[in-house]
């Protein structure tokens, strides 16, 4: 059976993408990376697909008149390419219902918090500002309300109290290149099913260990 064909969609940097970039790199990970597609010209994550010889689309969505005119050819471009899995990597536009229920449980994004909790933007500085001891990241399959779907995979990371926004999301990220790989492993893998709106793993771990921060 070939590899899982993955379209990435991003609008910056494109770190998360270079993880999967990364990954895919060894004959053995279950899945390619067939297109990125960026709504932004000139950012960073397009040099990165150039360097590692994957194709590029830039999509401007200032180019279209509607959201849907623009998802619509988000679309095209993906099932152009045998896109199996979308996968968001730091991809700033919402989506509009139909595109998502036209990948529904083949569309996943990356989040730097621990959902539900502080879904959106600026979450390492709510998350200090909560007083939270533990923070991380989710790995998701997407549905039509911003950061929501049935959750793939949690890294926790602990809050440091001489923390900054910068500094704890810094060590997310770092959680998030290990964890988005993976998630795309364990669908690729066929080990993901959804039921109901949980997304159930087979041979999920059975841990019982209880984390303390502070320490007791
Ligand atoms: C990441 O923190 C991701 O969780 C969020 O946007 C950021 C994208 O970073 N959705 P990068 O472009 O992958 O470096």
């Amino acid at each position: 059976m070939g590899r899982l064909r993955l379209g990435v969609l991003i609008s910056g940097r494109g770190s998360n993408l270079q993880a999967l970039i990364d990954a895919a790199r060894s004959p053995t990970y279950p899945a390619e990376v067939a297109l990125v597609i960026s709504n932004r010209e000139g950012v960073f994550g397009l040099e990165r697909a150039r360097a590692a010889g994957t194709p590029t689309q830039v999509i401007p969505h200032r180019a279209f008149a509607s959201r849907e005119a623009f998802d619509a050819a988000l679309d095209q471009a993906l099932k152009g390419a045998g896109v199996d899995l979308v996968c968001l990597a730091g991809f700033m536009r919402l989506l509009t219902p139909g595109f998502v229920a036209g990948w529904r449980d083949r569309m996943i994004n990356i989040h730097p918090s621990l959902l539900p909790a502080f879904p959106g933007l600026d979450t390492h500085a709510r998350a200090l500002a909560a007083g939270v001891r533990f923070s991380g990241c989710t790995a998701h399959f997407v549905r039509s309300e911003m950061d929501t779907g049935p959750i793939l995979v949690q890294a926790v990371v602990a809050v440091r109290p001489d923390d900054t926004a910068e500094t704890l999301a810094a060590r997310v990220l770092e959680a998030e290149h290990r964890i988005y790989p993976f998630a795309v492993r364990l669908i690729a893998e066929g080990r993901v099913q959804v039921i109901g709106e949980r997304a159930c793993i087979a041979g999920a771990s059975t841990e019982t260990t209880v984390l303390l921060n502070p320490p007791a």
